[in-house]
């Protein structure tokens, strides 16, 4: 399978969605069935042993003794593009139809965006024996006809010696560079949060604009103290990216609004830091406007080293020019890490676009990959 093909396999994908019209394929959601039928019928015939685990992973075995995992994620967010975590699960497909010197896994996670239940990395956790068993998880899980009693049974097997993943930059600065793949040397610790604040709903007409205590408004004033706070700490990242105005309707005053919160950097002092100012923010302009806020942890990802040289020295034998880089998007990188040596490689992102539906990659940028992909396990490989 080469480059050509792996984006054509991403296409068909693609069609798997929850809308039609765009691409929104949400952790285990309903067309989750026939892309596990799809990529579980490529992985068969790539020789591949295959079995979903309990959170809804798809699993493949080739060859026996120490083997490297190499996986991505099969989720979207709404609306996305056809690449994000499926090119990667893509490219470990093709590398094991390649027959290589060392046992692999390949694994597709069932989630990471954290689109459904607010909680990224569902899959990958499973496997480093921190699973999410909030009531809602577990019961999508039998929904979709498994059995959450097994999710134990998920963990990673103990031959696993090392991950590595692919995965599009997601960001243009490859494209800056002409550069057709990115070495990932670390990725940026991560804070999601819920914030709920809650004034009371009433009239739209009839209530005095003295007398109001309306959630919305509250919320975007602080919602423009996180546009701030971001755009004066170096290096900080954070976003709002979801807003539930109850009960939503144009003639009523927003009585309870549900806020997301994304805050990143590379520097996990800096993160806590900026996340303590916005907590507190959120408190302070909620009591000046006589209204409530409460706040709930979704995840609490520290920044992750990864393991590059294995990586640089694969993209210099391929014939490639090294860049190293921090990945500013999570990945199931950075959970696999916490039991054994992950590495990971980025592919060019035309454009620098992507959680959008025109994320692209170049089909010579995907056999650059490959390339390097032939290259880390050969050094993995015997001697
Ligand atoms: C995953 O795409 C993330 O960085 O949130
Ligand atoms: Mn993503
Ligand atoms: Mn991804």
């Amino acid at each position: 399978m080469n480059g050509r093909e792996i984006i054509r396999r991403c296409g068909l994908l693609a069609q798997q969605t929850e809308e039609p019209g765009h691409i929104t394929r949400t952790y285990l959601s309903p067309p989750m069935h026939e892309v596990h039928r799809l990529v579980r019928s490529w992985m068969t015939d790539a020789g591949l042993t295959t079995h979903v685990d309990a959170v809804g992973n798809l699993r493949g075995v080739l060859g026996d003794g120490p083997r490297l995992m190499i996986a991505s994620h099969l989720d979207t967010v709404p609306h996305a593009g056809a690449f994000d975590g499926i090119l990667g699960v893509m490219i470990a497909i093709a590398l094991a139809e390649q027959r290589p010197p060392c046992a692999i896994e390949v694994a597709a996670f069932a989630e990471e965006e954290g689109v459904r239940f607010g909680v990224p990395f569902i899959g990958s956790r499973a496997l480093v024996g921190d699973p999410v068993m909030d009531d809602g998880v577990l019961a999508a899980i039998s929904h979709f006809g498994l059995d959450p009693a097994r999710i134990p049974e998920a963990i990673l097997d103990p031959a696993v010696k090392g991950y590595l993943e692919f995965h599009i930059e997601q960001g243009p600065v490859l494209e800056t560079l002409g550069m057709p793949v990115g070495v990932v040397e670390a990725i940026v610790g991560i804070s999601r949060w819920e914030l709920r604040f809650e004034g009371k709903a009433n009239h739209a007409g009839t209530t005095p604009m003295n007398m109001r205590r309306d959630a919305l408004a509250c919320a975007a004033e602080w919602v423009g103290l996180v546009e701030h706070v971001a755009q004066t700490t170096e290096g900080l990242v954070a976003t709002v990216g979801k807003i539930e105005a109850r009960p939503g309707a144009g003639n009523v005053i927003p009585g309870v609004v549900i806020c997301s919160l994304d805050v990143r950097h590379a520097l996990d002092e800096v993160r806590e830091r900026a996340l303590n100012v916005l907590l507190d923010g959120a408190e302070h302009i909620a009591r000046g406007r006589e209204l409530s806020v409460a706040g709930e942890s979704r995840l609490e990802q520290p920044a992750v080293a990864l393991e590059f040289e294995v990586v640089e020295e694969a993209v210099q034998s391929a014939g490639f020019p090294v860049h190293r880089m921090v990945s500013g998007a999570g990945h199931d990188a950075m959970i696999l890490a916490r039991k054994v040596p992950a590495a990971m490689l980025f592919v060019r992102s035309p454009g620098g676009i992507s959680h959008h539906p025109d994320e692209s990659v170049l089909a010579e940028d995907v056999d650059a990959a490959l390339a390097v992909g032939a290259q880390v396990l050969r050094a993995w490989g015997p001697e």
